[in-house]
């Protein structure tokens, strides 16, 4: 194991939605079933990464592993990382059900990931890199752009800000249209989301990749606030 410096992120640091909390990760698949077409962004990704019984692929910030199992049936090994052992154990106990055989769970974040195998065909990350300030989201991205071979794919999936006039407006509207649409639970996490953890803007997000070396293929926005990119190292 890495000996980390003293002034490194501590990314075992709950913000915002506390992940390790057996409530939260008991609820969350029953919450995300409710917001989120699971199917579609299963099928997203497999455009994206093209998938093969050859390919090794990393998801990190995997939560209740719904994703890794998906594309656990269409790789040879997926290694899902995730910080909180609670999501990880979930994860574990799903796949096990799934009876799927080809997945590692391991505990461990963006920074702290230190991968053991071969370089990887993909990594993914959905919804997770908020719960890094930006300057520790360009060290995350280095790092993964470390573990993958040249050609290989980065899906990442997250909140990200458009740049707007005016912020108060934007956001209680959207967070009306939540409270209507998904109900009060969803519209208070996204409240603790914008007050709390790491969304970022999306001129940060595209430069923040390239800076890490990524060329972006394809961005797309499937809301104002969730942005896609697929990128090539
Ligand atoms: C909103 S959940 C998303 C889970 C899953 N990817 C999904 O799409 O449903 C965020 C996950 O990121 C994990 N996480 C938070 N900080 C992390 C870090 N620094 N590295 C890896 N995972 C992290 C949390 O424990 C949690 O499981």
């Amino acid at each position: 194991m890495r000996q980390l410096p003293k002034w490194f992120y501590n990314e075992n640091q709950q913000v915002g939605t506390d992940y390790t909390d057996i409530k939260e990760v008991q609820l969350y698949d029953q919450r995300m079933e409710r917001i989120r077409d699971i199917e579609k962004e299963v099928e997203d990704v497999k455009d994206a990464v093209n998938p093969r019984p050859n390919h090794s692929i990393l998801e990190i910030g995997t939560g209740t592993g719904e994703l890794a199992i998906a594309l656990s049936e269409h790789c040879g090994r997926v290694y899902a990382v995730d910080t909180s052992l609670t999501m990880l154990e979930a994860a574990r106990k799903k796949a096990q059900i799934r009876k799927r055989t080809n997945i590692e769970f391991l505990c461990g974040g963006f920074l702290s990931y230190q991968h053991q195998g071969r370089p990887l065909d993909a990594v993914i990350s959905q919804l997770a890199l908020h719960h890094l300030p930006d300057f520790w989201k360009l060290l995350a991205l280095k790092s993964i752009y470390s573990l993958l071979q040249p050609g290989g794919i980065l899906y990442l999936r997250d909140v990200v800000f458009p740049s707007i006039a005016n912020y108060y407006s934007y956001f209680s509207e959207l967070i009306e249209e939540m409270r209507v649409s998904a109900g009060e639970i969803i519209a208070a996490e996204f409240e603790t989301h914008i007050r709390e953890e790491f969304s970022t803007l999306d001129w940060i997000m595209e430069g923040l990749l390239q800076s890490a070396g990524f060329k972006i293929k394809n961005t797309a926005n499937e809301s104002s606030f969730l942005a896609c990119y697929v990128c090539e190292k």
